[in-house]
């Protein structure tokens, strides 16, 4: 594995899932393979889950971890090339990043969109510059459009508790009060689509994902008609693709006990942070339906499985 910033970095997305359970059944196996080896964090958004995750991950590895959160403690970066750096930027992401990579072994980056330009976002400019200029494995702790560490933690999930072989997956938009980016959704929806799941997005009209990551999918508008049968109900906000970044307050489509009457007593997953009795309500947070809690804590079996790779194949 060169980098980690989509499925298309990944010549078998279940086979990494099956190495990811093994981890976790014996995670210090591997102690001495990080040894020396240096994992750079960098956060240009929030995080507790990846931030956490990672660094125990790398831990388990024996790396060291240097975590920086960029827009607080270093320069202002510059994006664009062939600028006059006259403003407020003081230092190119091309010096940028060759250093960060001088450093670490492996770097992650997090960098969220700006919702307000959909062609600056989908061209994914920060996590490419990265690639292009670090010299080192780069691994997406969250882009523009996807996120790769969440997904692998989602499909780690389903192994562990699908009772049949090709379990019905649903990916059902809930609303929210905030504009939030399409990148869990359109990850997972790439992801799922790699497996032989049933796998249905539904979403009301106005919603639908970028189709370069739906393709495959079974697409619906109608919630109830979507869960009927549901073996896994996976809970999401997201901003409109189409009209770009226009938010959905639609509270018809909160997820609640009553939803799931239908479902095949369906295990509902979330990416988290999650809204309360905005996206799902208590009812089934605090039920035996929810299983968001072991879903995060999977987040260490994605990072130290994909770290992992990375390390043994660079050596
Ligand atoms: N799910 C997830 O990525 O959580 P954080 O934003 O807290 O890292």
């Amino acid at each position: 594995m060169q980098h980690f910033t989509s499925v298309q970095d990944v010549a078998d997305p279940m086979v990494l899932v099956k190495k990811a359970l093994a981890i976790k059944k014996d995670p210090f196996a591997n102690k001495a393979l990080g040894l020396n080896k240096t994992l750079g964090l960098l956060f240009f958004n929030s995080s507790l889950r990846t931030r956490m995750s990672s660094q125990k991950a790398a831990s388990n590895l024996g790396m060291d971890v240097i975590v920086m959160n960029v827009t607080q403690d270093s320069w202002q970066i510059e994006m664009e090339d062939g600028v006059v750096m006259n403003g407020g930027t003081a230092e190119h992401i091309r010096e940028a990043a060759a250093v960060m990579g001088q450093y670490c072994d492996i770097l992650g980056v997090r960098s969220f969109p700006s919702l307000s330009d959909r062609d600056a976002d989908y061209s994914e400019k920060i996590m490419n510059a990265f690639k292009a200029h670090a010299g080192c494995p780069i691994v997406s702790l969250e882009s523009a459009t996807l996120h790769p560490l969440q997904s692998l933690a989602d499909l780690i999930t389903i192994a562990e508790f699908k009772k049949v072989e090709k379990p019905k997956v649903v990916l059902t938009w809930a609303p929210h009060i905030k504009s939030l980016p399409q990148a869990v959704p359109n990850s997972f929806a790439q992801w799922l689509t790699q497996t032989d799941y049933d796998f249905t997005i539904a979403q009301p009209e106005g919603f639908e994902l970028s189709e370069q990551f739906t393709k495959g999918a079974k697409i619906e508008h109608n919630q109830e008609a979507a869960l009927k049968g549901a073996d896994f109900v996976y809970v999401k906000n997201w901003s409109s693709f189409h009209d770009y970044g226009k938010v959905g307050t639609n509270g018809d489509w909160l997820v609640n006990q009553a939803k799931l009457a239908n479902t095949n007593e369906a295990k509902v997953m979330h990416c988290l942070p999650v809204r309360r009795n905005v996206v799902i309500a208590d009812d089934v947070l605090d039920s035996e339906h929810s299983i968001v809690i072991p879903q995060a804590g999977n987040r260490v079996y994605s990072a130290q499985a994909v770290f992992q790779e990375i390390l043994e194949a660079h050596g």
